[in-house]
Formats: C-alpha cells, structure tokens, sequence
C-alpha cells in the first residue's frame, strides 16, 4: 500500500526550477532514501509535502486520498512529520518545552508530567539518552539532532521525513537510530530518508530515488543498487573520495598549543592541559567521538572562545587571548561546524556572505567609498570556482541549499589565502561530489604549504586527509598516530582505550 504519492510536483525559484514534474512514492513499512547532489531538489520536494512551500502544480495524495497541505499542521494532521535538515529548536528552551511547543500545534492538551514521561518512554525504546530538562543551546549539535526526531514521534507522526538526520551523529549513534528506525518500520510507520551517505542507502534502506537538477533520475531496488551505480546516478560521473595525497615535508610550526584548558558552555573543562603543534605544509587530523571536546578546542583556537591556561601561539605570536580578528589578520581561516551560526549570515547575499570579514580592506573599496564592481567580480570568480549552484550572487545565503551554503563559506576563507586554515567538519551534509571538492581544495592547501588543522568526527575523512592524526578522548589527545594505523586501533583510542596490545598480547582495557 502507498502512504504517499507525489505526482508531477513542480516548483520554481524565479527561474530557477528546483522540482520538475518529480514523481514519488512512499509505500507503508518501508525506508525509501532520497538521494541527490546538493540542490538537487530534495529538501524543496518534501518541504512541500510538509506544506513549508506551496507546489506550482502537481498532486499529494496521502492514504489513498488527494489532499491540500497548506501548511505543517495539516501535514500532522495527516500524519506527517518531519525532521529538518537544520534544526529548528527554541535554543533558550529546554528539551521538554520544545518538545511541548510541537504538540501545542495539534490542539492536544498535555500536563508537563505526562509529556516528560512520553519523552523518557521514547528515550528509553530508541535509546537517545537525552536530559528532558536540559537546554537546548547547552547541547551538542548531536544531542539537539536527537530531539528533533524525538519531537516528530511525539507528535504521533506515522510517516517520517527525516533530512539528513545521521550528518551530525556518531557511527555509534547512526547504527542506533537505524535500529529504532528499523522498529518503526515494523510496527508500521513508514520513513522517507534524505541522505548523502551511499552506506547508509545499501545497509538500511528499501528503495532509492535519486534526484538531479531538480528531477528525478531513478527509483530503484535497494538490492538491485551498488555504491558505483548510486554515485553515478547522483552526479552523473564517477566519484574518488580514495586518500590521494603525496607524501611531502612539513616546514616551519605555526600553530602551537601548549598545555591548553578551555571549559564550555557549562564552565566545566572540556579540553584539559591539551599541547599539539601543526607545521607548514601539513595536515594534522583531529579524530574523536563528538562531545570529547573537539568543538571546544577548535572555538578556541579561533578565537570564539577564552583559553583559560595555557598559551597559543600563531605564525610566532602569542595569540592565547586574540580576538578572532586578530587571527584573521594574522593569517588564519576558519570553516565553522555550525554553517548557519556561524558561518553565514543567512539574510545577506551570496556577494555579502563572500566577502564577510573582508569587507574593509582595500581592493574592495575606491578611497572611502565601497567598490561594488570590486565585490561583483570577487564574488563571481569565488562561485565560479568553488561551484556554488545556482550561480547567482544576489541570492541570500537561506535560499541556498544545505551544501551550497557550504561552498560559500569555503568560498571565503579559502580565498582569503590563509597561513593556517582551521577546518570544523568541512563536508558535513556535502554529497560525494563536493566533498572530493572541498577535500581536493584542503590538500591543495597543504600541497601551497599551508598548516591545516582538521577536526572531524568522520574517521574515513580523518584518515583519507591527514599526515597526523591525533585522538581526543575527554578533552585530552590521547594519541598522535601515522595515517597507516589500523582503523581499530583508532577507533579504541577514540573510545579512550590506550596500549591495544601488551606484553601477553591481550588487549590492555585500560581507560585513560
Ligand atoms: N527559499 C528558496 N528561495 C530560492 N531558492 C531556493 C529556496 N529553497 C531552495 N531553493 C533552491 O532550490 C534548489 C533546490 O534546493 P534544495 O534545498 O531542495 O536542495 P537539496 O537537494 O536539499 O540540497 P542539499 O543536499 O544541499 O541540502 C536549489 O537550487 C536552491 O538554491
Ligand atoms: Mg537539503
């Protein structure tokens, strides 16, 4: 049985057509993946099947019954919810009042006591293991990933969209939430999963559609697909994410770090006595678990956050309290984790968001007054080159899609021809295209003997870019290893488990 059909969907952007008589369908019990380039259209495509946007023309029709949905409500109304691929939650709220202003929507009366029930019912079955009375903007991107999926259960949602839910999860948490996913299915909701991961695609789900250019390409039998017909399908030629970098000398340190404390947001420490040094013409990869610290290390090291001990020194000056201006003029970029808070400014232009940062010095400027050919021009080379669809400038940064917003601000610091490029999940919610892109563009950087600094939580991009790699396990480097290391010994160190192998050649639990 279909529980959704979407027939001839058509969307515009201006000219820009974004859904062109796109055809899906969704049966009951299944997890159907949507996949496709950034821009492709997917988001549009189920932000009008959750009346978020009006189509031009074309059907809905969910259990059998052609339906207007308006807005969200009437889509919960129908039972659909969805989980954005940018949260929307209440930061200054806790996890329970989010959660609470999701069911006001649908006119049910709850007392808090019942709600915080629900929500610990939830969270025992699907194992999220979130604080009901935490507040949102104290929690890992991670864990606010996990309430917005617990907030669309609530609200008794039986068909779910989720946009890219796994891009800020573990591996650990991935396998978790596919195992509730996969309860779900069985007890008879269905799923819609929009998604950049091949893997994901080919262990978990039913059926893929794949979409480009706002069209769809094909549906198929997950069984029926491979990784190399998936790729192709998306970006229509083949794809090498392999590790591709040359060996090549390191030069001179010019970040260094010496016995570096930083507390976050809850004034307890996260990273602790931490030194590293990254040289000249190198990569030094950050592995770790999310929430052992890394986010607070790169904040700091960028200068959004206080050092408390310790010292830091750029390009030989001490920069321990430096303010991320200071940095940049010294010669550090900066690719933020969170795109949208701190990277872009989403009602600002393109051209704008190019030239954030950069905006007072001197090409861009013809005495006192600002040269707006000047910018024109910059900001028509940077997405010529960087790729950014569609390629018009005047376009806000909220009218882009997940990756293209991604690609500007690559755009920006990169072109800022950086010394030091700190790098905080640069591919995040990037299709496999522009992440051998973005990557390609961060070894250029080493191969102009730049010092990159990588922090991922993605172990394969750790691997495929790093000359170093150092592992953070609760706020301290555990160990520094060559990029040759097997993968598990990595992935104990990221568990915090040091000496794999003593003398009797059994494993040495020992945790550090
Ligand atoms: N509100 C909007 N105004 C103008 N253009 C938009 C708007 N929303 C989306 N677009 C455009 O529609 C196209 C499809 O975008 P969409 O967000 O659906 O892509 P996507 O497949 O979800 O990509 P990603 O994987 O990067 O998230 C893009 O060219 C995008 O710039
Ligand atoms: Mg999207």
């Amino acid at each position: 049985m279909k529980v959704i059909e979407l027939n001839n969907i058509c969307k515009a952007f201006g000219d820009n057509k974004a859904n062109h008589n796109v055809c899906f369908n969704l049966k009951k019990g299944e997890i159907h993946a949507l996949l496709g380039e950034n821009g492709a259209g997917k988001s549009t495509l189920m932000n009008i099947l959750y009346g978020l946007y009006s189509c031009d023309s074309g059907d809905i029709v969910i259990n059998g019954d052609t339906v207007e949905v308006e807005n969200p409500s009437k889509a919960i109304e129908h039972g659909v919810g969805m989980v954005h691929q940018h949260f929307m939650l209440v930061p200054q709220l806790s996890v329970t009042q989010n959660i609470f202003l999701g069911m006001k929507e649908t006119g049910l009366f709850l007392k808090m006591d019942e709600l915080k029930k629900k929500v610990a019912e939830l969270n025992e079955s699907f194992g999220f293991n979130v604080d009901p009375s935490a507040v949102i903007w104290q929690l890992p991107v991670g864990v606010q990933q996990k309430v917005e999926i617990l907030k669309a259960l609530m609200r008794d949602a039986k068909i779910l969209i989720l946009d890219e839910p796994t891009a800020v999860l573990t591996p650990h948490e991935v396998k978790e939430l596919f195992g509730s996913i996969k309860k779900l299915t069985k007890s008879g909701y269905s799923i819609i999963l929009i998604t950049h991961k091949m893997e994901e695609v080919l262990d978990y789900c039913d059926r893929v559609t794949i979409m480009r250019e706002g069209q769809v390409v094909d549906t198929l039998l997950v069984s029926e697909a491979d990784h190399d017909i998936l790729a192709k399908a998306m970006v229509g030629r083949d794809v090498c994410l392999d590790r591709i970098i040359e060996p090549q000398e390191s030069g001179e340190v010019l970040l260094k770090l010496e016995g570096v404390t930083v507390l976050n947001d809850k004034k307890l420490p996260a990273v602790k006595n931490l030194s590293l040094e990254v040289a000249r013409g190198e990569i030094l990869g950050i592995a770790g678990v999310d929430g052992n610290g890394q986010l607070e290390l790169g904040e700091a090291i960028v200068g959004l956050r206080k050092i408390e001990e310790g010292t830091m020194n750029l390009i030989g000056q001490n920069t321990t309290h430096a303010k991320p201006r200071t940095m940049m003029d010294l010669g550090m970029a900066h690719i933020p984790d969170d795109r949208h808070k701190k990277g872009l400014v989403l009602d600002f232009s393109i051209k704008e968001n190019l030239i954030l940062g950069s905006q007072r010095d001197e090409i861009y400027h013809n005495g006192l007054l600002m040269n707006y050919a000047k910018v024109k021009e910059e900001a028509e080379r940077m997405v010529e080159e960087f790729d950014v669809r569609p390629r018009n400038i005047e376009l806000t940064g909220a009218m882009l899609s997940g990756g293209n917003q991604q690609k500007v601000i690559l755009a920006r610091e990169v072109s800022r021809n950086p010394e030091v490029l700190i790098a905080l999940q640069p591919t995040r919610g990037l299709d496999i295209g522009a992440i051998e892109f973005v990557r390609g563009k961060i070894i250029e950087e080493r191969k102009n003997n730049k010092a990159v600094l990588l922090v991922s939580t993605d172990l394969d991009e750790i691997l495929t870019l790093s000359d170093r790699i150092a592992i953070m396990y609760k706020g301290e480097i555990i160990g520094i290893v060559p990029p040759e290391t097997p993968v598990e010994e990595i992935g104990l160190l990221m568990g915090g488990i040091k000496n794999k192998k003593p003398k009797g050649g059994e494993p040495d639990e020992s945790q550090v």
